[in-house]
């Protein structure tokens, strides 16, 4: 019971690596804040947990809105009095994602595929409202959620953590399409400059960067041509995607007092990519 008496707010807590974060959260002691865009994910969240015998309750948060995430913050303390750690797991990885249409995201990924042989069209094709788009939800709604969040925790004066979700493609151009690896890179910064600010009033704030995981995100990866699809495991010498419960495992490794020591850093589960 690592999170025993602790508040925790997961954004993006509908489905993937939020939905994973929460269950193992509320199993680890914590009550839960369940934000999401979709509201039936984050509700059949919400229900998981109390089904399994955990305490969490769901809120509405479109990560991009200020006043969304200043809700999110007030339903927390309302409910439990408190917040002692955030997750922003909410994001998408390209302009017009929606966790769970699967049909949708085909249509993106077969485009995406003629880059292969042309990748400067990725440059040139580029429209600056999807950039923004993908830079809104994943940078500024994790700035917002810590700005909404991070009020009530140095107020209270009791420290906390803040974890951040990046991705490999913080670091690595190739790992993801031209908007979201600028997002990710970006949110990295971010939390390095975040820990910076917030750690005289003991919170601690750290990122994770996950490798491929066996999300909807992902799930395309699957249909990639078996030559194409050889050459990707290549790079993961672990020669598997990850699982959510992986990042999870993360996630609680960080929010923990287990990482009282850790700030400012990324921790990077992904079956071994960075090795090159
Ligand atoms: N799956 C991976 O391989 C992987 C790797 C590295 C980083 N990430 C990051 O992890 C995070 C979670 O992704 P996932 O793989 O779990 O995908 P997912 O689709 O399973 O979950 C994303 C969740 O975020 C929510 N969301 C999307 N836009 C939102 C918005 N505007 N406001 C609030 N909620 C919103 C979705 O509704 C969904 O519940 C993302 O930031 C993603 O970039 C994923």
């Amino acid at each position: 019971m690592r999170l025993e008496g602790k508040v925790a707010v997961v954004t993006g807590g509908g489905n993937g690596l939020g939905r994973a974060t929460a269950r193992r959260f509320a199993s680890e002691g914590a009550r839960v804040v369940v934000a999401d865009l979709i509201d039936d994910l984050g509700e059949e969240t919400s229900q998981m947990i109390a089904d399994a015998g955990g305490t969490a309750s769901f809120i509405h948060c479109d990560a991009v809105s200020i006043s969304d995430n200043h809700q999110m913050a007030a339903h927390a303390l309302e409910t439990y009095g408190a917040i002692d750690v955030l997750v922003t797991a909410a994001g998408v990885s390209h302009p017009g994602y929606k966790s769970g249409d699967q049909e949708a995201s085909v249509k993106w990924f077969a485009k995406r595929m003629d880059y292969v042989e042309r990748p400067a069209d990725e440059l040139l094709e580029l429209d600056l409202e999807d950039f923004r788009q993908v830079m809104a939800i994943n940078l500024e709604g994790t700035l917002l959620a810590a700005q909404a969040c991070g009020a009530p925790m140095v107020e209270a004066g009791n420290g906390g953590s803040i974890v951040t979700i990046a991705s490999i493609a913080a670091k690595h151009p190739d790992a993801g399409p031209l908007p979201y690896v600028c997002s990710k890179s970006a949110v990295w910064m971010l939390t390095k400059k975040l820990a910076r600010l917030l750690a005289s009033s003991g919170i601690r704030v750290n990122a994770i960067g996950p490798g491929y995981i066996d999300t909807h995100m992902t799930s395309m990866i699957d249909l990639i041509p078996e030559d194409l699809l050889t050459q990707f495991f290549a790079n993961i010498p672990m020669g598997r995607k990850g699982i959510p419960d992986e990042i999870a495992s993360t996630a609680l490794f960080l929010a923990s007092d287990e990482a009282s020591y850790f700030t400012g850093e990324i921790l990077h589960p992904d079956g071994g990519y960075f090795t090159e």
